[in-house]
């Protein structure tokens, strides 16, 4: 194992800051959380990890996570100086995760959460020149099609939405306190999803709300291209390349990971719908003519509120390309097709996309009266 370090993890409660806690906890370093509204540390698997109020004296132990509440928003987190500065000089590492990730919220939120909150979490690593591991996302490529480059950021693309273009801000900002020279590597995960093995997922938010709709024809249409494709990847691929950049920091520097997996693209969502017998099967109408107005009441109101907001993703012709990722965590291998089979299954199992039909054998037993 790599020496023990001191890490704090911003957005430690959230999606992908848990499932990074808790494999740096596993790993024996001493990563204290710092926690917003929700304030406890469960991995992907559902587990709790064992954590305890953050104190100066109480540093530098393992198995445990030392928690902080504060706001990324203000400045100095809003902990007090003596915290602040305490804090700071006890730090080997910062992996800044917290963020809004929601679509749809006014753009000064983005830019405060996303953007100012950076602003304020790279104020900490500038304190003590300490390595900074600031996750963005591989969005941050906006609408362009084709093969996106690790090393690419700023060449006039436009985005898909505010949050995307709050995360190029910040990362931005990363990139400039880094040529000032602080210490500092970049995460870009696509969209985060069910572990590479079984597919299970800590909550069901952001596509999978898009996919239950789909699925139980909410939305029957959407404009969108039978080859476009969004980017899935496992949330524990992200964990694992968050983990690898965090503990080979010296190699990492300086340099941008894609912490991508499948790319799965439209034609695998309805041909994977097609094998489930209760699913609705989408169609893909074209953008140029789709309107709202062809769906119908109830599915524009469905439309509207929700798919409308992820269905640029539905066009896009995007590949990242993750070679330099690779160098520390290969991209899990698993194809688009199969690998969105088990996230579905297990949204089933898990019954968020209803129920599983029975199987052939057990639908064709008789049953006697009474039986269920
Ligand atoms: N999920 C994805 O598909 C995806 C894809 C690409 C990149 N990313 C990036 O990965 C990172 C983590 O995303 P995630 O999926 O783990 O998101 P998440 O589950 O929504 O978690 C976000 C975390 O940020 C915290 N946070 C929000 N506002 C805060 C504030 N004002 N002060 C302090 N903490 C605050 C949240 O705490 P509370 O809940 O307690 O407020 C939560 O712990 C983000 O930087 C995101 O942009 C995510």
């Amino acid at each position: 194992m790599s020496d023990r370090l001191n890490i704090l993890v911003t957005g430690a409660s959230g999606l992908v800051g848990a499932e990074t806690t808790s494999r740096l906890v596993r790993a024996g370093h001493h990563v204290y959380g710092l926690v917003h509204n929700v304030g406890e540390i469960v991995a992907n698997n559902g587990r709790r990890v064992s954590s305890a109020p953050w104190t100066a004296a109480s540093a530098r132990e393992s198995g445990v996570v030392r928690l902080l509440r504060g706001d990324v928003t203000r400045p100095r987190f809003g902990l007090d100086s003596e915290t602040w500065s305490s804090l700071s000089a006890s730090l080997d590492r910062i992996v800044h995760c917290a963020a809004i990730t929601d679509f749809g919220r006014p753009p000064e939120i983005y830019q405060q959460i996303n953007v100012t909150g950076t602003v304020h979490a790279l104020e900490l690593a500038q304190e003590n020149a300490t390595p900074f591991v600031h996750v963005s996302t591989a969005y941050v490529c906006g609408n362009r099609d084709g093969v996106i480059a690790e090393n690419e950021l700023d060449v006039g693309q436009r985005f898909g939405n505010a949050y995307e273009e709050s995360k190029m801000r910040a990362e931005l900002i990363v990139r400039k306190a880094a040529a000032d020279g602080l210490p500092a590597t970049v995460v870009r995960p696509s969209v985060v999803t069910g572990t590479v093995r079984s597919g299970r997922v800590r909550e069901f938010k952001n596509i999978y709300i898009v996919l239950k709709l789909l699925s139980k024809g909410l939305v029957s249409a959407i404009p969108g291209h039978f080859d476009a494709c969004v980017d899935l990847v496992p949330v524990d691929h992200v964990a694992a390349v968050l983990t690898a950049a965090t503990e080979d920091f010296d190699r990492a520097r300086d340099l941008t990971l894609h912490a991508v997996g499948a790319p799965v693209r439209m034609r695998d969502v309805s041909d994977t719908f097609a094998e489930y017998p209760s699913f609705h099967v989408p169609r893909y109408l074209d953008p140029n003519t789709f309107t709202p107005d062809c769906l119908s009441r109830v599915e524009k109101k469905y439309y509207e509120r929700v798919v409308s907001l992820y269905d640029n993703y539905f066009l896009r012709r995007q590949r990242f390309d993750s070679a330099i990722a690779d160098r520390f965590v290969r991209r899990p291998s698993t194809a688009g097709s199969s690998y969105l089979r088990r996230l579905i299954d297990y949204a089933l199992k898990a019954g968020y996309l209803g129920s599983t039909l029975p199987v052939a054998d057990r639908a064709l037993t008789p049953l006697k009266v009474g039986e269920r």
